[in-house]
This record gives structure tokens, sequence and C-alpha cells, in this order.
């Protein structure tokens, strides 16, 4: 055979072959039952709706026990989130259950906001699955996955039509959660009214876009039975754990006082409906959309926004190394522009400083200038001062002599003469003094 045959054969197909005896292989669906028996299952509902709409008591019917729900307070300024987790176990089977609730769903005068806390809670255990996934040391076997699987989402029994609450909170959440919406309290509706309602609903939720959970009829064993439920949509449900005896059964039930309506009767109400649909047949397919669909579309867009990308501009496969290597060069070409601009504007600030510094040394030299000529010239002026002083004095001092010498000089002139006088008198007695 050819090399290039070879090649082929090993890349396009893999050839069938018929085993001549029985090898093993058949058990592999068992050995995946068995594991997955083994771990158990976990399965997360969120409970959205107004106050009082029967969230609580459709769970507690809908599990067929009492799960804890103690009142909370309704007069909180916002939409809280509460979740409770519980073990149950059916047969062998185990199940971790949590129940979230929107705690004041619809309590508040402006509901604008209403929406936020519900899909920030469900973008947030995206984000842990996500953070998990993206550990170099792993634990997603045992993980204890968070994410919601199914928003049952309650409607009030008005009869009328959809609340703007209740649109703009389902067109927020249909891209994260799989919804399934249901009419609370259907025993206060009439049966022509629920169907006229129940139209109203599913006209209003497709003109405004909201995508809502269908039953999968992709697979045949349950096609049918998926594609009768999808027209009952939405399920107009009855919740109660009161149970009352009808017949020699015991069943659960409200009781009122012109009858009783039997919540597991399919001619009084869709919970049976509800909860086949719920549990026993589409379980499994409400966790993978909600990994395959609304987690994929999380963690895409968040890859994304993180910069990662599986082609690059050419269209060309991008592989997560180049990825890191190109966001690294990115944002090493960067570090360098921001050190440029940063040794430049450091460059120019000490410029400008330099300038600054000359200026003023430029100013102070003047200024010493300018003082040093005062300077001179007042030394000047008072030289000349002094000069003229001195000369004054010298000039002084040569009157002061002259006049000293005049002064002795009269003074010998003066005592001669009085001697001479003296001489005379004496010689000539009469003759009379001055
Ligand atoms: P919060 O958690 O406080 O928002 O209330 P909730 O939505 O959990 O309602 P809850 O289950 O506490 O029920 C509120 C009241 O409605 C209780 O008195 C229930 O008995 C009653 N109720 C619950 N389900 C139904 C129902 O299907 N029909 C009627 N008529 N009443 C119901
Ligand atoms: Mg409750």
């Amino acid at each position: 055979m050819a090399a290039t045959e070879v090649a082929r054969q090993s890349t396009d197909s893999a050839r069938n072959l018929s085993l001549s005896g029985h090898v093993g292989f058949d058990s592999m669906p068992d050995q995946l039952v068995n594991k997955s028996v083994c771990q158990g299952f976990c399965f997360n509902i969120l409970c959205v709706g107004e106050t009082g709409l029967g969230k609580s008591t459709l769970m507690d019917t809908l599990f067929n026990i009492k799960l804890e729900s103690d009142p909370v307070a309704h007069n909180q300024p916002g939409v809280h989130i509460k979740s409770s987790s519980y073990e149950l176990q059916e047969s062998n089977v185990r199940l971790k259950l949590s129940i979230v609730n929107s705690v004041g769903f619809g309590d508040q005068i402006n509901k604008d906001e209403s929406y936020k806390s519900i899909v920030e809670f469900i973008d947030a255990q995206f984000e842990a699955y996500l953070q998990e996934e993206l550990k170099i040391k792993r634990t997603l076997h045992n993980y204890h996955d968070s994410r919601i699987h199914v928003c049952l989402y309650f409607i009030a029994p008005t009869g009328h039509s959809l609340k703007s609450l209740d649109l703009v909170t389902m067109k927020k959440l249909d891209s994260k959660v799989n919804i399934i919406p249901i009419i609370a309290k259907a025993d206060s509706v009439s049966k022509n009214e629920l169907q006229k309602f129940k139209i109203k609903i599913m006209s209003e939720l497709v003109s405004n876009g909201v995508q809502i959970y269908q039953f999968p009829t992709d697979d045949e064993t349950v096609a049918e039975i998926n594609g009768i439920m999808n027209a009952h949509l939405p399920f107009a449900v009855v919740g109660s754990t009161e149970e009352i005896k009808i017949g020699n059964k015991m069943m659960k039930a409200r009781q009122y006082p012109w009858g009783t309506v039997q919540v597991e009767n399919e001619n009084h109400c869709d919970f049976v409906k509800l909860r086949e649909m719920l549990i026993r047949v589409n379980m499994e397919d409400l966790r993978e959309q909600t990994h395959a669909r609304h987690y994929e579309l999380y963690r895409r867009c968040k890859l994304e926004e993180m910069g990662f990308k599986d082609t690059d501009p050419d269209n060309k496969p991008f592989s997560l190394q180049e990825t890191y290597e190109a966001k690294r060069n990115e944002f090493l070409g960067e570090l360098q522009k921001k050190e440029e601009e940063m040794r430049q504007m450091f460059v120019t600030r000490v410029k400008e400083k330099e300038s600054e510094l000359k200026e003023a040394e430029k100013e102070l030299h003047d200024k010493f200038d300018r003082l040093k000529k005062l300077h001179q010239d007042e030394k000047k002026k008072l030289e000349d001062k002094k000069k003229s002083l001195d000369d004054e004095i010298n000039a002084f001092k040569q009157r002061k002599s002259a006049a000293e010498l005049l002064h002795s000089q009269a003074q010998q002139s003066g005592s001669q003469q009085t001697l001479k006088r003296e001489k005379e008198r004496k010689n000539n007695p009469w003759l009379c003094t001055e």
C-alpha cells in the first residue's frame, strides 16, 4: 500500500470491524451511571417572584419535604439573594439541592434595579466556576457547582398580562439561565381565564424577545412528551404541603369552603407537569444547557474581554500561548511607551527647572551687580566726603596752628611791652598808667 494511502486511511475514517466474541466495552454506559451515582448530583434552582407568591410552598411541595424557609423581611431597600443547600437522597441517588431565593423582589417603589442583584449572583457563580477552571491545580471533579440550572419565574395570577418588572427581569436573565415561567397560585384564576392568560403571557414573551427554556425535542425518547409540554407553558401551579384524605389516599391539596384543589391532579393544575419536566425528564438537560450554553457564553465573553481569541486577524488559529505572548508583547510595548513618556516628561521637567534656576541665578547676578554698583557709588561718595572732611580738618588744623602761633607771638609781644612800661614807670613815677 502506498504511504499516502495509509496516511489517508488513518486520518479519514476508522474501519468497522465485527468482533468475534464478547469484549466488555458495552458496559461503558453502566460504568458511567455507577460513577455518576457514586459522585451524586447537584441541582440549583433559582426562584424569582414577588413576595408571597408561594415560592417556598411550591419548593416544599416539589421535593416533598419541609425545606427551611424562615420568613424574611420584605421591607428592605433592595433585592437580596438567599441561598440554602440541602442533601437529599432517593433510592441510592444523592442530590445536592440548592434553592436560591430573590428576597424582596418587587417590594420596592422604584423597581428599576430589581434584576441587578439576581444577575450579579448568577454571574458570580459562573465566575467562581471559571476561576476554578483556570486554576493550575483544578478540583472540578469535587467542585461544589453553584451555577444556577433553572430559574422558576413566578408570575402573579392577575389574569391580565405580564408586569413590566416581569418582562425586564426575564429579558435580563434569559441569556444567563434556563427560565421556566410559572403562573403562581393558579387556583385563584378560573379555567377559561387561565387559558387566555397563558396565551397572553406567551405572546408578550415572544413580542418582547424573551427566550424561555424549551424542553428539548432532539432526544426521541422524550421528544413527544417534551413537545406537548412546551405547548403547556407557562405552567399554572398550585402548591400545598397539607395532605387531605381523598378516597382512601392522602393527597396534597388546598381546601376551600367551596371545594378542594388537588395539587397533583392534572385537571386542577399543572403541578405534575412541572415536576415531571423539571425533575424526572429534563433535570440533566437543564444542567447540560447551563454548562454548554449559558456558562459557555459567559466564559467566551469574559475571555474575549480579557483579550483572548481563537483566531488572529487573518482568521488563522491563535493558540493560548500565542495570545499570551501577544498580550505580553503588547503589555511590554505599552510599558516601554509609558517609560519613554515618563523619561521625556522627566527631561522636560528637568529642563524647565534648569532654565528656571538659570533665570533665578541671572536675576541674582543682576541684583548683585546693581547692589555692588550702588555700594561702590556709596563708597565713592563716602570717600569723597571723607577726603573733603580730611581737607577741612587739615585746613582747620593749619588755621589753628597759625592762630596759636599768632596768639603766642601776641602774648610774647604783650608781655615785653608790659615789662617795658613797668620799667618806664619805675623810671618815671609820674607817668600815669592807662
Ligand atoms: P416570600 O418568601 O415571603 O416571598 O413568600 P413565598 O413566595 O415563599 O410564599 P409562601 O410559600 O410563603 O406562601 C405565601 C402564602 O401563600 C402562604 O399563606 C401560602 O399558604 C399561600 N400559598 C402558597 N401557595 C399557594 C397556592 O398555590 N395557592 C394559594 N391560593 N395560596 C398559596
Ligand atoms: Mg419564601
